[in-house]
């Protein structure tokens, strides 16, 4: 007989199991679903980067292991982009490691620092791995209620005042995933100024600092003097580049925490598959006008979501940054919750959103909406979702004739 294990039993099923599985099963009988629901770009990988892929492909030396903390030319690229978006110096020997996608980056940052028992800050809602990747590691999660990012902050600061063991990291994701929230260089100051204080590490985690809309690049911690005396930040090519399937990402900042993870990585991995790194390296050290190509897209995106989806009677809040919209369920549904709606708008109107409460349990009364259908498509679900709330304010007045009247 198997027995339990131990690790697996602390993971709960993926959060988004549930949504997944209705849409598999509506998809199997032939409905057509627009799908929001995973933050997975759409576009394709600019033409540049696969031909450079492809030409070193052709190396007879390239099927061979490559280095699990990233050749150096990765490494100084992505040092390159730092100097060049952040006017922030690293060192590519010691303050950087390339990873296989921030997600890795960030799991094995969290096994190499948590030692069984040690206390976490973690915003909630959060992008699962945040929480996840310290459970995994031993760690136990101090969840902070995160509207937004300043109440984030003084959760954060009264929970220190008030936690019996001391907290050792404090996370941070703006623009966050899921909710939108973009903060600036005051936010990383006061940020820094708390962990300092309090001695925690810093784990920033910017995988969305080129989706930007409105004139508003996204600060990094790291801009912050002193910042790299506790902090390390996690990005990515994923959505810069529309690289998600490659698992290109980094983890910079700190030496030390950099080295931990570089020795985590050394009995695991032996790096991404060289004409990836090769190619990544052309991406961050080519042309940028993909990246602004790449930004345009989802600001075209949100713009038609925005203004469709409040034609259609639901009022959503216009992201800032990031690849998502944070939409308050519309009033007819709210008191059903968002695990609810997401599963009746995919049902009823075709559509699919990520619930959510599956981030967190101040995520509820929310739901995700991912910019990955293009602007026909995004119109037209629009269209799915008036019916639906048209159909759902008619019920509700039925039951209700007072309120009708
Ligand atoms: C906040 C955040 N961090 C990390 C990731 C993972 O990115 P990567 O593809 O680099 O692992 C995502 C992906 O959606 C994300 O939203």
């Amino acid at each position: 007989m198997i027995p339990d294990f131990h690790r697996i039993n602390l993971l709960p099923p993926y959060v988004f199991e549930e949504v997944n599985k209705l849409k598999a099963r509506l998809r199997r009988e032939g409905v057509d679903i627009i799908d929001f629901g995973m933050g997975n770009p759409d576009m394709p990988t600019p033409s540049h980067i696969i031909d450079k892929l492809l030409e070193t492909a052709r190396d007879p030396k390239a099927g061979r292991y490559s280095a699990s903390k990233g050749i150096l030319g990765l490494r100084r690229a992505m040092a390159g982009y730092y100097q060049r978006r952040f006017d922030v110096t690293l060192d590519p020997e010691t303050e950087v490691v390339a990873t296989l996608g921030s997600k890795e980056g960030f799991a094995n940052l969290a096994q190499a620092l948590t030692a069984p028992g040690d206390e976490i800050i973690c915003p909630n809602p959060a992008y699962p791995i945040h929480a996840y990747g310290f459970i995994m590691a031993g760690g136990v999660i101090r969840h902070i209620p995160a509207l937004s990012p300043e109440a984030y902050l003084s959760g954060a600061s009264r929970a220190i005042a008030s936690s019996s063991a001391r907290p050792t990291v404090l996370i941070l994701s703006y623009p966050s995933n899921p909710t939108a929230q973009w903060v600036d260089l005051d936010f990383y100051k006061d940020a820094v100024a708390l962990a300092r204080k309090h001695e925690l590490l810093v784990l920033s985690d910017i995988a969305y600092s080129e989706i930007y809309f409105e004139n508003n690049p996204p600060p990094s911690v790291l801009q912050v003097e002193g910042a790299r005396d506790l902090a390390v930040e996690v990005n990515s090519l994923s959505k810069t580049y529309a690289m998600a399937g490659w698992r290109v990402g980094m983890v910079v900042g700190n030496a030390r925490l950099c080295a931990a993870l570089a020795r985590i990585k050394s009995y695991l991995d032996y790096g991404a598959y060289t004409p990836i790194q090769v190619a990544a390296t052309a991406a961050l050290n080519g042309p940028q006008d993909c990246v602004d190509e790449i930004r345009g897209i989802y600001k075209s995106r949100r713009d038609v979501l925005v203004s469709s989806m409040a034609r259609a009677g639901w009022q959503i809040p216009s992201p800032p940054a990031s690849m998502f919209a944070w939409a308050p369920l519309p009033e007819p549904f709210k008191a059903q919750g968002s695990m609810v709606f997401a599963k009746r708008l995919i049902e009823e109107a075709g559509v699919a959103v990520s619930p959510g409460v599956a981030f967190g349990e101040y995520g509820e009364g929310f739901v995700r909406i991912g910019l990955v259908e293009n602007e026909h498509r995004i119109r037209q679900a629009a269209r799915n979702v008036k019916r639906l709330l048209d159909k759902e304010i008619g019920a509700v007045n039925a039951a209700d004739p007072v309120v009708a009247g």
